[in-house]
C-alpha cells in the first residue's frame, strides 16, 4: 500500500509507545484511524496530540477501550469500529499491543506467564481474526504484527528468564509469515509485514508492571518490592544492603533507562514501519541493533545464547539491557 491518505487504520495499544507515534503518523498521512487500548486516558492523550497537529478535513480518530486478550471485547471493538467510523471495510491492521513479564517458568506465576502470552500472542491472533473479514472489504489491505527481536532470539541477556514474551514473539512472526502464503491463495488483495524491532524508548517496562499487578501508582506495594528485590537477587544485585526504597529507586530507574537510553525512538520506530509497509515488505527490522542481531543469530545459530555472544553484542549496540544495573 503506497498511500494511506483517505484509508482507515486500526492501531491496538494506541495510548502509548509506538503505537501512538503510529497513530500520529498515520493521521499526519490523512489516514482514519480506529485505536483500542486498555487506558481512556493515554488514548484520549495520543488523540490530543494529533488534534494538536491539525487534522485534516473530515478525518475520523476513535478510541475504544478493549483488552486485545478477551474474546468478546475484541468483538466490541470491531463493531464499534465498523459504527463509529462509519465504514464496513479497513485497509490496515496494525497488532501493536504487547506487554513484557512473567518471564519465568519457575520464579513467576502461571496467571503473569499467561498474561503475557495472551496479549502479545492472542491479541494478534484474536485481532487479525476478527479483522480480517473487513480487510477482505477494501480494495487492498495490510496486516502489520509486531513481534520482537525476540521473536528470532529468544533472549534479553543471560540473566533474565525471559520465556512467556519470547514464545509469544515467536508465534507472531510465524503466524505473519505463513500467512504471506495463506492471503496469496485466499486473499490476495491482502498483505502482510512483521516488525521486529530492537530496543525502542517507550515506558514498556513500568507499563508491563502497571498492567501485571493493576497498581497504576508509580508507587510500588510491598508485594512488588519483594518480588523486585527477590528478582534482582537472583540477577547478581547485592540486595542485603539495599532499603526498600532503594529497590523502588532502582525500578523506576530501570524503566527510565529503558525509556531514555534506547537506540532507536518510538516516532523513528513508527516511521520505519510505516515506510516498509509503503515499500511492500513482508519483514521490517526497526532499529540498528535489530539488523545486527538478525546477521549474528543467522552467522553462529548455534552459539545465541552463550554469554560471549550478549555481551560482545551488548558492547557493540551499546545495550544496557540483561545488564545487572538494568535488571
Ligand atoms: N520497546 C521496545 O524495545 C520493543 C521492542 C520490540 C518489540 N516491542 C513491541 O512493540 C509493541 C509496542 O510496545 P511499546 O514499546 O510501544 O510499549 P508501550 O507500553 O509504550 O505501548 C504498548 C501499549 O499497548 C497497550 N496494551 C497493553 N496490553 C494491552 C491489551 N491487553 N489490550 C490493549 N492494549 C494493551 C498499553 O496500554 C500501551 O499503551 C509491543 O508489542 C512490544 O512488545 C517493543
Amino acid at each position: 500500500m503506497k498511500e494511506f491518505s483517505g484509508r482507515t487504520a486500526v492501531v491496538t495499544g494506541g495510548g502509548t509507545g509506538m503505537g501512538r507515534e503510529l497513530v500520529r503518523q498515520l493521521v499526519a498521512a490523512g489516514c482514519n484511524v480506529a485505536m483500542c487500548d486498555l487506558s481512556a486516558q493515554t488514548m484520549a492523550e495520543t488523540r490530543s496530540l494529533c488534534e494538536a497537529a491539525r487534522l485534516p478535513q473530515g478525518l475520523r480518530i476513535t478510541t475504544h477501550v478493549a483488552d486485545v486478550a478477551d474474546e468478546p471485547q475484541v468483538q466490541r471493538f470491531r463493531n464499534e469500529v465498523a459504527a463509529q467510523q462509519q465504514t464496513d471495510r479497513i485497509h490496515l491492521l496494525f497488532n501493536n499491543a504487547g506487554i513484557g513479564g512473567g518471564g519465568s517458568m519457575i520464579a513467576d506465576s502461571r496467571e503473569a506467564w499467561e498474561r503475557t502470552f495472551n496479549i502479545c500472542w492472542g491479541g494478534v491472533y484474536r485481532c487479525t481474526r476478527a479483522f480480517l473479514p473487513m480487510l477482505q472489504q477494501a480494495d487492498e489491505g495490510h496486516i502489520v504484527n509486531t513481534s520482537s527481536v525476540n521473536g528470532f532470539w529468544a533472549s534479553v541477556g543471560p540473566r533474565v528468564s525471559h520465556t512467556a514474551y519470547c514464545a509469544a514473539k515467536f508465534a507472531v512472526k510465524g503466524f505473519t509469515e505463513a500467512l504471506i502464503t495463506d492471503l496469496r491463495m485466499h486473499a490476495p488483495h491482502v498483505r502482510c509485514s512483521v516488525v521486529m524491532p530492537g530496543h525502542i524508548g517507550t515506558s514498556i517496562v513500568g507499563n508491563s508492571r502497571k498492567i501485571h499487578t493493576g497498581n497504576e501508582s508509580d508507587t510500588l506495594s510491598p508485594a512488588e518490592i519483594a518480588r523486585a528485590r527477590a528478582a534482582a537477587a537472583l540477577a547478581g544485585v547485592d540486595v542485603a544492603a539495599m532499603s526498600d526504597a532503594d529497590i523502588q529507586a532502582m525500578v523506576l530507574a530501570r524503566a527510565r533507562h529503558f525509556l531514555e537510553d534506547a537506540p532507536t525512538t518510538a516516532a523513528e520506530a513508527a516511521t520505519i514501519i510505516l515506510d516498509g509497509v509503503r515499500a511492500e515488505r513482508w519483514r521490517i527490522l526497526v532499529g540498528k541493533d535489530a539488523h545486527r542481531l538478525d546477521e549474528l543469530v543467522r552467522q553462529t545459530p548455534e552459539r545465541a545464547y552463550d554469554l560471549d555472544f550478549f555481551e560482545a553484542f551488548a558492547a557493540e549496540a551499546g545495550w544496557r539491557l540483561g545488564s545487572r544495573a538494568a535488571r
